[in-house]
C-alpha cells in the first residue's frame, strides 16, 4: 500500500501519463470509528467533496469523521445535534448537493436522518456549508409516531436522499397508512424547507407485508433502479406479526417518482444465496455497455451483481468487508475500478463494535467471479 503511494506520487513527481488517472489504494476492514465503550455504531454512510474529502457518520448521527486520503484514515471534524432536546439521529444518509435548490448552493452537505425520541420518529434534513464541521436544522420531511416496527403503530424510518429535476426527493420507511403494515414513500421539495405530499413508491397489496429501506442508483439507460428489503411473512396465515423473511426486492422506473406503478422483483442469485434484509445499491462503469448494478446486503460478505440493467440472474462476487445492517456501498469518484464499502455493527449485535471501511478492486472481483 505505501508503495503504491510512492509510485503514484513518483509519477505525479516526473509527469509521467498525466493524463492517467490515479489508482487509489486497497485495504480491508479499516477504522472509521471505535466507540471504545462496547456501543454499537450501525447504519454508517460517507459521501465525497468537491476536493475528495470523505465525510462518514453513523447511527447515531453525532459525530461526523473526514479522510483527506481516500479513506485510508479518519479524524473526527464536526458534531450534529438535533434542534429538539432529547432526540437521537439514527438512520443517517448523506448528500453532497451538486446544484442550487432554493437558498443552498452546490456544494451544501445535506443530512437527512431519522430523528427519534421516546413519543415520535421525525425524518429531518440538516446541511453545513463548512464541508462537515458544522450543521443547521433545514426542514422536517415527515413525522410519525414512536419506533415501533408491530403492524399498526405509525413510525417513519430511513431515508434517503437524491436529486433530481431541480428537486430534492426524500425517501424512506412510512407506517403511518392504515392500509399498509409498513410502505415506501416520498416527498419533495424546491426550496428545502416546505415539503410537498406523500408519494407511494412499494405499497404492496398485502396488509402484512412491509417493504423497506429504499435506495436508488440511476443506470445508463436513464432508468433508475429502487432496491428494497421486502419483508413479508414466513407464513401467511401466521399474522403474529413477528416472523417475516427480508428477500432484498427491486424496482425500476424511468422517472424515480413513478416506482409506484413498477412491479417489485426478487434478486435471483445464479449461486442459489438469497440477498437478505437492508439493501444498498449503486452503479459501477465497470463491466461494459450497461456497467454493473451493485447491490450489498446485511446478511453476506458478498455483494451481488447485475451487468443487463436488472435483467435476469444476478451473479455473487466475494468482498473482504465485514457484514454489516445497511451496509453503504460508494465508487471513489477518483478510482471508478474501486469499490468502497463502509458498515458498523451487524443486526442484533451483542458484542462491541466499530464504523469499518474497505476499498477494493472492484473489476478484478468481477472478472475472478466469472
Ligand atoms: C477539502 O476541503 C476541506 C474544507 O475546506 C478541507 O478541510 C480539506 O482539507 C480539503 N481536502 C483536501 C483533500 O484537500
Ligand atoms: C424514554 O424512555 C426510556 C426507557 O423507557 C426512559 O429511561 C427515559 O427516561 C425516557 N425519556 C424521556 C425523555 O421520557
Ligand atoms: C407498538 O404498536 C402496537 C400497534 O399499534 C401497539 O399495540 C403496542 O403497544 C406498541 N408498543 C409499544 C411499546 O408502544
Ligand atoms: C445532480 O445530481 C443529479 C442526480 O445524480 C443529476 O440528475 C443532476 O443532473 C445533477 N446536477 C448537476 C448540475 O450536475
Ligand atoms: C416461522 O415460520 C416458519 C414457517 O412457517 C416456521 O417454520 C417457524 O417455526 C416459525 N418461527 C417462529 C419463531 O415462529
Ligand atoms: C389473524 O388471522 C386470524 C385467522 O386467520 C383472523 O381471524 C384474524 O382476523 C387475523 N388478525 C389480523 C389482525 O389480521
Ligand atoms: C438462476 O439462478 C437460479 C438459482 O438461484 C437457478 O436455479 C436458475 O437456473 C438460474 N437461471 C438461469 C437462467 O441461469
Ligand atoms: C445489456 O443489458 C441488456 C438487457 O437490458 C442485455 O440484453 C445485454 O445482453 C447486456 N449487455 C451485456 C454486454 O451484458
Ligand atoms: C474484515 O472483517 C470481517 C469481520 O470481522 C472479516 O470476516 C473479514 O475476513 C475481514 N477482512 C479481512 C481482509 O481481514
Amino acid at each position: 500500500m505505501l508503495l503504491l503511494t510512492l509510485l503514484s506520487s513518483l509519477c505525479l513527481l516526473t509527469g509521467a501519463s498525466p493524463t492517467a488517472p490515479l489508482a487509489i489504494d486497497t485495504f480491508a476492514n479499516i477504522t472509521i470509528y471505535n466507540p471504545n465503550d462496547g456501543t454499537r455504531p450501525w447504519y454508517a454512510r460517507t459521501e465525497t467533496l468537491a476536493n475528495g474529502t470523505i465525510l462518514a457518520t453513523w447511527s447515531s448521527a453525532s459525530a461526523v469523521y473526514r479522510s483527506n486520503n481516500n479513506a485510508f484514515s479518519w479524524y473526527p471534524v464536526g458534531t450534529i445535534e438535533s434542534n429538539v432536546e432529547g432526540r437521537s439521529l439514527v438512520q443517517p444518509h448523506l448528500l453532497l448537493l451538486n446544484e442550487t435548490i432554493g437558498d443552498y448552493d452546490a456544494g451544501t452537505v445535506l443530512l437527512a436522518v431519522n430523528a427519534w425520541d421516546n413519543s415520535s420518529t421525525n425524518i429531518e434534513l440538516y446541511g453545513s456549508q463548512d464541508s462537515g464541521e458544522t450543521w443547521e436544522f433545514l426542514s422536517t420531511v415527515a413525522t410519525g409516531g414512536a419506533a415501533n416496527t408491530t403492524n399498526g403503530a405509525t413510525p417513519v424510518w430511513e431515508p434517503f436522499l437524491m436529486v433530481h429535476n431541480g428537486k430534492l426527493i426524500c425517501y424512506y420507511s412510512d407506517q403511518r397508512d392504515k392500509a399498509h403494515g409498513q410502505k415506501l414513500s416520498h416527498q419533495t421539495s424546491t426550496d428545502l424547507s416546505e415539503w410537498g405530499a406523500v408519494v407511494n413508491d412499494v405499497a404492496e397489496a398485502t396488509y402484512t407485508d412491509r417493504p423497506g429501506m429504499t435506495t436508488i442508483a440511476k443506470l445508463p439507460n436513464g432508468k433508475f433502479i429502487l432496491t428494497f428489503e421486502y419483508a413479508m411473512l414466513r407464513n401467511p396465515t401466521d399474522n403474529g406479526t413477528s416472523n417475516y423473511t427480508y428477500p432484498v426486492h427491486f424496482r425500476i422506473a424511468d422517472d424515480p417518482e413513478k416506482f409506484d406503478l413498477e412491479k417489485s422483483q426478487r434478486i435471483i442469485v445464479s449461486s442459489g444465496t438469497q440477498p437478505d434484509s437492508a439493501p444498498y445499491v449503486i452503479w459501477s462503469p465497470v463491466g461494459g455497455v450497461n456497467g454493473t448494478i451493485i447491490v450489498s446486503d446485511a446478511d453476506h460478505n458478498s455483494v451481488f451483481i447485475n451487468q443487463a440493467l436488472g435483467e435476469g440472474n444476478w451473479t455473487e462476487v466475494k468482498t473482504p468487508a465485514a457484514r454489516s445492517y445497511s451496509r453503504e456501498l460508494k465508487i471513489p469518484e477518483n478510482d471508478v475500478n474501486k469499490l468502497r464499502i463502509t458498515g458498523g455493527a451487524e443486526y442484533g449485535q451483542q458484542s462491541s463494535a466499530q464504523v469499518l471501511t474497505t476499498v477494493m478492486d472492484f473489476e478484478k472481483a468481477v472478472n475472478l467471479s466469472k
